[in-house]
């Protein structure tokens, strides 16, 4: 570990101790949560750092996160790590990200604490490079038979994307005759997203101050309750998540109901 690394660590214990904790009630924990990893750059910016080293801490948070959620039973988290509008960025931070995601996936192991949790990567491979594209493929297929807590990692994802590709693969099916168009419901539909077969996302956290979706989970979102908070993701620590949690289990969720 670097002495920035280790400094890093010390100071966001020492912020971690200020932050308000929340009780949660640990027989209504959300079964899937959508996390929007935004506020790197700011974070870095903040303390004179470079945009990478933003992602980089970054990263760490989201072992710690994925290892706190495995921990407290949330059965699905899909974090958002690339949007298809992020290709915008400058080829040295896309770069820097893409192999951070390599990086991240090669560690995976040792990142999970070793709970038998399954990872997924979602989003369109087409542009990604042949080597982050084979080791996703390998990571998959090592995990695809745990029974722990899936983590689906939203790579060079869009939610409107997502919906197109939906779209056609129904249509598809209605012109090869596999299916009629009245079977288009719904139902059919959530099955042909990424997270097919997956329970509803319940809540979605979006650290870093914006209150937009910026393209995540746009199907999935219907009836999510959100959090919001100005801390960056870097900063973001087991306390945060509880907070977010908390706030979750004392809403009222009619689904249009009374
Ligand atoms: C989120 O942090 C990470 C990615 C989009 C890959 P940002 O890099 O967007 O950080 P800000 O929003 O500039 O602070
Ligand atoms: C959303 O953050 C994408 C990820 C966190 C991966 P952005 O930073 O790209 O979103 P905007 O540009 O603020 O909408
Ligand atoms: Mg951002």
């Amino acid at each position: 570990m670097s002495v920035k690394e280790t400094l890093g660590g010390v100071y966001k214990g020492l912020v971690s101790l200020f932050v308000k904790d929340a009780e949660i009630d640990m027989d209504n924990i959300p079964k899937h949560i959508g996390i929007i990893m935004d506020g790197n750059g700011r974070w870095a910016r903040h303390r004179g750092l470079k945009r990478s080293d933003g992602h980089r801490a970054g990263a760490k948070t989201l072992e710690m996160i994925t290892d706190y959620c495995g921990k407290i039973g949330v059965k699905y988290l899909t974090v958002y790590a690339f949007s298809t509008e992020n290709w915008k960025r400058p080829k040295e931070e896309v770069d820097y990200i893409m192999n951070l995601l390599y990086e991240y996936l090669s560690n995976m192991e040792k990142l999970i604490g070793g709970r038998d949790c399954r990872i997924r990567v979602i989003g369109d491979r087409n542009q990604i490079s042949d080597t982050l594209r084979e080791k996703i493929i390998e990571v998959e297929e090592y995990t695809k038979e745990r029974t722990g807590p899936t983590l689906n990692i939203a790579l060079n994802y869009g939610g409107r994307s997502e919906i197109i590709r939906a779209a056609k693969i129904a249509a598809e099916n209605v012109k090869n005759g596999k299916i009629n168009l009245e079977d288009i419901d719904e139902n059919y539909m959530s099955s042909l997203m990424y997270t097919g077969g997956e329970p509803e996302v319940d809540l979605i956290i979006r650290p870093s101050g914006e209150l937009r979706l910026s393209n995540f989970l746009l199907w999935q979102c219907a009836y999510s309750e959100f959090w919001f908070s100005n801390i960056c993701w870097p900063d973001f620590t087991e306390k945060h998540m509880r907070q977010a949690i908390a706030r979750y289990q004392n809403r009222n969720r009619r689904f249009g109901g009374v």
